[in-house]
């Protein structure tokens, strides 16, 4: 039995059985004999059932009597090696945990299962065929118990502008599953699952997170079984034939990265925050309040007009100016020109030079949009390489956004955007790359005709992990129209992610919320945009749109040219304000309230950040619809120092009139996580913010 001790969290993992079985994954258990553990939770054979009970292991084994999901998934040529089952081999020790290797001696299998506990427990495995013939896999996926009293799950459901909305389902009997085939994280199966005690909350019952940490296909599946137990399990959703193994060769699944609690949902993502916080990428400077050119002026570049916009932006307290989609080859709209990564002469005669420098004299960082997995068929590159697209030969291809995805694991393709993306970055003052990925792959075949999302995710990190280590200093963005790539394994490689195409500050609100379960602040794009949002036509007032973008890392994306006097005056106040408060935002434990709900949709939430001491916070009242009362209920802030005595402050936001009385008020921490404070009426798509100080 090996015993790993979190800060928050234990595991004890029996190693004996070969492949290793997660036998408690919960709370800190003291001084206690692992093997205890084993025995009280031990299983007996019931009636009507095997002989054996074939545990939930990391990779449950069918071939042991595992009536389940398998774990593995696959074959050799005439369906042989279908159902392994391992025996032990070797145990060793990593950082943080353990390595135990198991082999199936007739199958001609090996199987190495890496479990770590840090901030976050973490499965990754690899197969390896030992056998003189190939092995066609079709699945291998991590897998952990969950415990029968965590009958409630939480999962996300999502589109093209309302990523991450959370639902709550009942877990009898049964599975909930979600398969992705994208060919990129997706809006709509978020790999993220919680599991809990029934009614679990922000700040109460027990949870168990699992994420999985990859930017292709993926499968996640929450199985509660008629035996009455219960494992998530997820990993890469392989097409069929997708790999094959030749002899000797290994497959790597991607990480499982799963997070408990036994205080509730806010507690829990704090696992997924302080995971991605100690990433070596992990941004580590002030966030720069950036403005991004795409609602300001779509694909009509001139650098005039940019040289305006910068101007204008910098004297509002914009320190970052990206430049988005439009500014090379013949991209004058969205039909053409992906592909031809070279500044284009028609909208920039001089080059890019005058708009950087431009607007590196104005003290800010210059950013640039680039999409390099894609090509449009009118684009140079595709009229010279149309091979290079990933297609299936004999169909006509299905195109998304008028453009084809372009076959990175081709390694003249890769060889071709890495030398036009590292010119652009080797021959341009550039700080920032907002990497976008706007359409979901279909036939995605390779040039051996095989299907290639996989290969194509792999070269997708290395292109990236290529560029990084050419240009170490430039930070890069993870887009896929919005919010469509956004998982623990490419923010080891990006500094920031684009949450959603939507600037609507209500629909931002549930997003935000939602994503704040997976990321902290600091890496979440969030943006004001036009008062009337270009995505849903909504109006909101600044005083909403700005609270709302205040908590993530600040963006303005709107002409900021077309506004008046007080609208730039008030606009300003924002950016200092957000500004002012950037440190606590960033460095801060994210905090959730348990919402107030009209059926599943809330009607007010609050959310917000505290201080890693306790010694201060950030709180939004956000009133997204109208309640079933007049009022909303006091709002009560679990979590503080009982004993510290805070001051509570409205902090007025600009433009708006609301004002609560009892502002200044001071409590302990004990009476606003009992008592609470309340708030005074607000109308609907309104916001409210408090500040904390431990006196
Ligand atoms: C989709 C992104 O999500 C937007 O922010 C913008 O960059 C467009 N693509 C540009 O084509």
């Amino acid at each position: 039995m090996i015993h790993l001790r979190g800060e928050h969290t234990d595991v004890v993992i029996d190693e004996s059985f070969g492949v290793p079985v997660v036998v408690h994954w919960g709370a800190p258990l003291g001084e206690v004999d692992p093997a205890t553990i084993g025995r009280a939770l031990a299983r007996s054979l019931v009636p009507g059932a095997l002989d054996v009970v074939a545990p939930i292991s990391v990779v449950p084994e069918h071939g042991a009597g595992f009536q389940g999901r398998p774990g593995l998934s696959g074959h050799r040529q005439g369906g042989t090696a279908w159902a392994p089952r391992f025996q032990p081999h070797a145990v060793r020790s990593v950082d943080n945990g353990v390595e135990v290797v198991a082999v199936d001696a007739v199958a001609g299998l090996r199987l190495a299962c890496t479990i770590t506990l840090d901030e976050v427990l973490t499965v990754q495995l690899m197969l390896i065929n030992e056998s003189s013939s190939r092995y066609l896999l079709d699945s291998l996926l991590p897998t952990l118990p969950i415990p029968a009293h965590a009958a409630e799950l939480l999962t996300f459901d999502g589109r093209w502008t309302r990523e991450f909305h959370p639902v709550r389902r009942e877990w009898a009997s049964g599975a909930w599953v979600s398969e992705n085939r994208a060919g990129r994280t997706s809006h709509e199966h978020t790999p993220l699952v919680f599991a809990g005690t029934p009614g679990f909350g922000e700040w109460h019952g027990e949870v168990w997170g699992v994420h999985v940490a990859w930017s292709g296909n993926h499968t996640l599946f929450a199985e509660c079984m008629p035996d009455g137990r219960r494992y998530v399990q997820g990993g890469e959703l392989l097409h069929p034939g997708e790999v094959c193994l030749q002899p000797g060769q290994s497959y790597q699944s991607p990480k499982i990265v799963a997070t408990y609690s036994n205080g509730g949902l806010t507690p829990a993502s704090w696992g997924f925050h302080r995971s991605l916080r100690s990433q070596p990428v992990h941004p580590r400077s002030a966030r720069p309040v950036l403005l991004n050119t795409w609602e300001a002026v779509y694909f009509d570049h001139s650098t005039e007009r940019l040289q305006e916009l910068a101007t204008s932006a910098a004297a509002l307290g914009v320190e970052r100016f990206v430049l988005d989609d439009g500014w090379f080859g013949g991209r004058r709209d969205d039909r053409r020109g992906l592909g031809d990564w070279w500044v284009s002469p028609e909208v920039y005669p001089d080059g890019l030079g005058p708009l950087i420098a431009h607007v590196r004299g104005l003290g800010m960082e210059f950013g640039i949009w680039v999409e390099p997995e894609m090509v449009n068929p009118d684009s140079d590159l595709y009229r010279e390489h149309p091979e290079w697209a990933l297609t299936t030969p004999g169909y006509d291809p299905v195109l998304g956004r008028n453009q084809l995805v372009l076959n990175l694991a081709h390694p003249d393709a890769f060889a071709h955007v890495f030398e036009q993306l590292d010119a652009v970055l080797r021959d341009h003052d550039v700080a920032y790359v907002k990497w976008d990925m706007n359409r979901n792959h279909v036939q995605a075949s390779g040039s051996d005709g095989a299907a290639g999302t996989r290969a194509q995710t792999l070269a997708f990190y290395a292109l990236l992990d290529a560029l990084r280590e050419r240009h170490p200093t430039v930070e890069f963005e993870s887009c896929a129209s919005g919010g469509a790539r956004i998982d623990h394994e490419v923010l080891r490689r990006a500094e920031r992610v684009w949450t959603s195409d939507c600037n609507d500050a209500l629909e931002r609100q549930t997003i935000q919320w939602g994503a704040s379960m997976l990321i902290p602040f600091e890496l979440m794009g969030a943006h004001i945009g036009p008062s009337r949002s270009h995505t849903t036509g909504r109006v909101h007032s600044l005083a909403f749109r700005s609270v709302t973008a205040l908590f993530g890392h600040l963006g303005v994306e709107w002409n900021v040219l077309t506004l008046d006097d007080g609208e730039r005056a008030r606009l300003a106040e924002v950016i200092a304000l957000h500004q002012r408060f950037r440190p606590l935002l960033h460095s801060g434990d994210a905090v959730r309230f348990d919402p107030v709900l009209n059926g599943q949709i809330a009607a007010t939430q609050v959310y917000g950040v505290y201080a890693a001491d306790r010694r201060e916070a950030l709180i939004v009242h956000a009133t997204l619809t109208a309640g079933m009362s007049l009022l909303p209920p006091p709002v009560r802030l679990q979590g503080l120092q009982p004993d510290a005595r805070y001051v509570v402050e409205q902090v007025p936001l600009p433009g708006a009139m609301l004002v609560w009385a009892a502002s200044g008020i001071v409590l302990t921490g004990t009476q606003l996580a009992t008592h609470g404070v309340q708030l005074p009426w607000q109308h609907p798509e309104s916001g409210m913010l408090l500040h904390l100080r431990a006196l």
